[in-house]
C-alpha cells in the first residue's frame, strides 16, 4: 500500500479493480451491471464536446493586467470610468487564448491564418472580453458576409482541402478584403510564436466618462518580446517538426519564469462619423493611422501562470465581443453587432447553456456577486441567490425581498435617426490603406508577399487570377505588375475588367482605372 489517493468512481465509491471488467468466469461473457464499467466508458465517449467552429485550435494562459491609471496622458478616468483603469498600479486578473482560425482542433500552428488574440479580464465589475486578432484589419466589413468568408477559407466541402480558387474567388468578388491580404500574405501573416505578435480589438469600440461622454476607441496589445514572423520556407521546417509550436513555446517560457508582457494601447477619437476622413471609422478594413491618432498607453499584461487542464480551461473557456464593464461600450460597427450575438450563441450550443458557471468563465473578480433570476438547464450546478435573499422569489420586481435593479449611471445614447435599408456604407476606398500596407512593408516582405499570391493564384482559374490582379494594380501599379508577371498577366490583359457593383474610387484611383492597359 502507498499512500497515493484511492480512485473511486464519481459517485465516490472506491474502485478496487481498474484492470478487468465483470465477466461469467475469466473469459466471458460480460455481465453489464457494473456501475465503474459503465461510468467509465459512458464518460469517455462523451469527452469531447464540439470544437469552435473557427478559432479551434489554441492555448490558454493566465496573468494580470496593471493599469497606468492614465490614457496616455491624462487620467483614464478623462474618458472612461471603467474601474479596472483608474488607479496607477491597479492589478485585475486576466486569461489570454491565443488561436489560429481556420484549421481544426489538431492543426499547425505556422499556418498562414490571423491568430486569436482573446483576453478575458476578471474585474471587479465583471468579465471584460477583449477579443482580438493579430493582424489590426478584417477582411470584410458586415457581419452578414462572414459565414462566406470563412466558408471560402475553411476546406472545400467535397474535398476537404484548402482550395485557393475558392478563397480567391470570394475575395476578388470582395475588393474591401485587399488591405488585409496584403497583410495576411506578407510574413506577417506566419507569426514565429504567440509570444512575439501584437493584438488588435480590430472593431471600434466606445469609452464612456462618468459624465455619460463617449469617444470611439480601437485597442493594441504591442508585444515586450518584439515581433517575429516566419517566411513561408521557415514555417515548412517548424510544421515537419511540429504542429503545436507556438502552444509549446508559450507554456515552456512561462514553465520557465521567462513571463511575456504586452503593453496596451488605445486610439481615440471623437464619437461621431467624421466625415473629413476618406474612410469610416467604424470600418473595421481600415486602420487608424497613428500619425492623426497617436497610440496612448494605459497598462501592461504579463502572462505568469499555466493552465491545469487543456479541456476545462481551453476548450471551455468562452469569450465575445457582448461582455462589456461599465465605462465600455459598443460603436454600431456592422461587425461588432454581428460577433456579438454570435459568440454567446455559439458557446449555448458548443459548451451549455450555463456555461458561465464554469470557473474559468465565471466572473470570479465581483468576489461572488453574480445574482441572477436565471434556473435550470442541463449542468446548472448552483443557483445565483444572493446571502438573505428569498429563495422563493426568482422573479423581479417584487415586494419579498428578492433582487433589486441596478442603480442607473449617466450614458449619452447616441441620436439615431434615417431609413431602414441594405446598403453599404459610403467610404469604402478599398485600395487606399493597401497600397499604404504594400508601400511602406520591408522589400523582402513585398518579394514574400508576390511570390505567395502568385503562387497560390497560380492554381485558380483564369476568371480569378484576372480579377485579383486587377485589383492588385488598382492597389499600386507595382503588386499588379508583380503577382501579374508571374501568372502572365498584364496590365492590358485586365483593362476589359469593369469595376464590381458598389465600389466606390477615390480621384488618384480613377485616374488609375483610366490609365489601366
Ligand atoms: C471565435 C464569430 C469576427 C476574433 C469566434 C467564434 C465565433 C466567431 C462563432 C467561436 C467562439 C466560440 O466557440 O467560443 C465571428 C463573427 C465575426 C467574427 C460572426 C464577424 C461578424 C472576428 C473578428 C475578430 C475575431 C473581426 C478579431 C478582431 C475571434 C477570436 C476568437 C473568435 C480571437 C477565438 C476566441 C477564443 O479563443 O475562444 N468568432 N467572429 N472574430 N473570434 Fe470571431
Amino acid at each position: 500500500m502507498t499512500d497515493d489517493p484511492i480512485l473511486t468512481t464519481r459517485q465516490g465509491h472506491p474502485v478496487p479493480n481498474n484492470q478487468d471488467q465483470r465477466t461469467v468466469g475469466s473469459r466471458g461473457p460480460a455481465t453489464l451491471e457494473n456501475y465503474h464499467f459503465l461510468e467509465k466508458i459512458s464518460h469517455f465517449d462523451r469527452e469531447r464536446i464540439p470544437e469552435r467552429v473557427v478559432h479551434a485550435r489554441g492555448f490558454v494562459a493566465y496573468g494580470e493586467f496593471e493599469a497606468t491609471g492614465k490614457i496616455g496622458d491624462e487620467p483614464a478616468s478623462t474618458y472612461t470610468r471603467a474601474r479596472l483603469f483608474q488607479e496607477p498600479g491597479k492589478t485585475t486578473e486576466l486569461a489570454v487564448r491565443f488561436s489560429t482560425v481556420i484549421g481544426g482542433r489538431d492543426s499547425t500552428e505556422v499556418a498562414r491564418d490571423p491568430r486569436g488574440f482573446a483576453v478575458k479580464f476578471y474585474t471587479e465589475d465583471g468579465n471584460w472580453d477583449l477579443v482580438g486578432n493579430n493582424l489590426p484589419v478584417f477582411f470584410i466589413r458586415d457581419a452578414l458576409k462572414f459565414p462566406d468568408v470563412i466558408h471560402s477559407l475553411k476546406p472545400d466541402p467535397i474535398t476537404f482541402r484548402q482550395e485557393p480558387n475558392r478563397i480567391f474567388d470570394f475575395m476578388s468578388q470582395s475588393p474591401e478584403s485587399m488591405h488585409m491580404l496584403t497583410h495576411l500574405f506578407s510574413p506577417r501573416g506566419i507569426p514565429a510564436t504567440y509570444r512575439h505578435m501584437e493584438g488588435f480589438g480590430v472593431n471600434t469600440y466606445k469609452m464612456v466618462n462618468n459624465q455619460g461622454e463617449t469617444v470611439l476607441v480601437k485597442y493594441h496589445w504591442l508585444p515586450r518580446q518584439g515581433v517575429a514572423s516566419l517566411t513561408e520556407g521557415e514555417a515548412a521546417n517548424v510544421q515537419a517538426q511540429e504542429l503545436g509550436s507556438a502552444s509549446k513555446d508559450l507554456y515552456e517560457a512561462i514553465e520557465r519564469g521567462d513571463f511575456p508582457q504586452w503593453d496596451l494601447y488605445v486610439q481615440l477619437m471623437e464619437d461621431h462619423a467624421h466625415p473629413e476622413l476618406e474612410w469610416d471609422p467604424l470600418d473595421d478594413t481600415k486602420i487608424w493611422p497613428e500619425d492623426d491618432f497617436p497610440l496612448r498607453h494605459v497598462g501592461t499584461m504579463t502572462l505568469n501562470r499555466n493552465i491545469q487542464d487543456f479541456h476545462n480551461e481551453n476548450e471551455q473557456i468562452a469569450m465575445g465581443t457582448g461582455v462589456l464593464v461599465d465605462g465600455l461600450d459598443f460603436s454600431d460597427d456592422k461587425m461588432l453587432v454581428g460577433r456579438t450575438f454570435s459568440y454567446s450563441d455559439t458557446q449555448r450550443y458548443r459548451v451549455g447553456p450555463n456555461y458561465l458557471q464554469l470557473p474559468v468563465n465565471f466572473p470570479q473578480g465581483v468576489n461572488g456577486k453574480v445574482h441572477t433570476h436565471q434556473r435550470g438547464g442541463p449542468m446548472s450546478y448552483h443557483t445565483d441567490i444572493a446571502p438573505g435573499q428569498n429563495s422563493h422569489v426568482n422573479y423581479e420586481p417584487s415586494m419579498h425581498n428578492g433582487l433589486q435593479e441596478a442603480p442607473r449611471k449617466p450614458h449619452n445614447p447616441p441620436q439615431v435617426s434615417g431609413q431602414v435599408q441594405q446598403s453599404t456604407i459610403e467610404r469604402t476606398n478599398d485600395y487606399v490603406q493597401a497600397r499604404g500596407r504594400y508601400s511602406t512593408i520591408e522589400d523582402w516582405e513585398r518579394d514574400e508577399l508576390v511570390t505567395v499570391m502568385g503562387t497560390l493564384l497560380s492554381d485558380c482559374e483564369p476568371d480569378v487570377q484576372q480579377r485579383m490582379v486587377w485589383h492588385f494594380f488598382m492597389v499600386h501599379d507595382d503588386y499588379g505588375k508583380r503577382v501579374g508577371e508571374q501568372l502572365g498577366l498584364s496590365a492590358a490583359d485586365v483593362a476589359h475588367l469593369k469595376p464590381l457593383a458598389a465600389q466606390d474610387f477615390t480621384d488618384a484611383e480613377n485616374q488609375r482605372l483610366k490609365s489601366l492597359g
